[in-house]
């Protein structure tokens, strides 16, 4: 099954994309996790995509479809992907189609205060990527990740200028693919403001899979 997930920052993408990869066995595939990676590594990508990250605007549509295209063409993905932050503008979900539709696009319903709640308190693994959360999902020993022992540290998109613009960035440009996909019949809404068992049993029902 090829998905999308769709949503504004700080939603829960990343997050119950970890939950479907166990359900589904597909790859997840996040095109905000391969520029943090590119970040970390300090490779030419990385370097060319670092000061946009960091100020909450969007890489341009030519690098990240570019990027995705390479990524859509190993095995892994033969039996299906979740395209976790891809696409994120009209062009890039034009070009996506030419080369790969998608089956079901899931919306992620969920209002500006829960995001700012979610992202202010977001804490995230260096080495792994593990999302955590000051209330919700607190790692257990400070500042360290439960899974890889790496270190959990604040993105520097979270700080609060960049999430102003995130948000910003996200009505003007991403929320346009809702009617996008809608009108394509292949949408399906997910209410992302539940704690996160009962956001996948939404999912699952949203599949027609619980
Ligand atoms: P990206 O990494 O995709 O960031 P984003 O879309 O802003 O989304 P986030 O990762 O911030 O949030 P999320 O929805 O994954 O939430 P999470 O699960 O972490 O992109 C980063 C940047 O890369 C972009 O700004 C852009 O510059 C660039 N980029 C990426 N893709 C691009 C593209 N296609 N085109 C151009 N540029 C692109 O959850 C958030 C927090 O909430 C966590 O702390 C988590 O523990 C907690 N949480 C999650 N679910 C729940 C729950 N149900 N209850 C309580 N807490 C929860
Ligand atoms: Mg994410």
């Amino acid at each position: 099954m090829k998905l999308i997930f769709l949503g504004p920052p700080g939603a829960g993408k990343g997050t119950l994309a970890v939950k479907a990869v166990e359900i589904l066995n597909i790859p997840h595939i996040s095109t905000g996790a391969i520029f943090r990676s590119a970040i970390a590594d300090q490779s030419l990508l990385g370097l060319k995509v670092k000061a946009i990250i960091d100020a909450g605007k969007l890489v341009d549509d030519e690098t990240t479809i570019e990027l995705v295209k390479e990524r859509l063409v190993r095995d892994d993905v033969k039996t299906g992907s979740i395209l976790d932050g891809f696409p994120r503008t009209i062009p890039q979900a034009e070009a996506l189609a030419a080369f790969s539709e998608a089956d079901k696009v899931v919306n992620f319903d969920i209002p500006d205060s829960s995001v700012l709640e979610r992202l202010g308190g977001r804490r995230v693994c260096r080495k792994c990527g593990h999302n955590f959360h000051v209330i919700f999902d607190n790692p257990k020993k400070e500042g360290i990740c439960d899974y890889c022992g790496g270190e959990v540290y604040t993105r520097d998109d979270d700080k609060a200028e960049a999430v102003q613009k995130r948000l910003e960035v996200y009505r003007t440009q991403t929320a346009p693919l809702i009617e996008f996909y809608r009108n394509r019949g292949i949408l399906v809404d997910v209410d992302a403001r539940p704690a996160v068992d009962e956001v996948v049993e939404n999912f699952k029902k949203a599949l027609g899979r619980s």
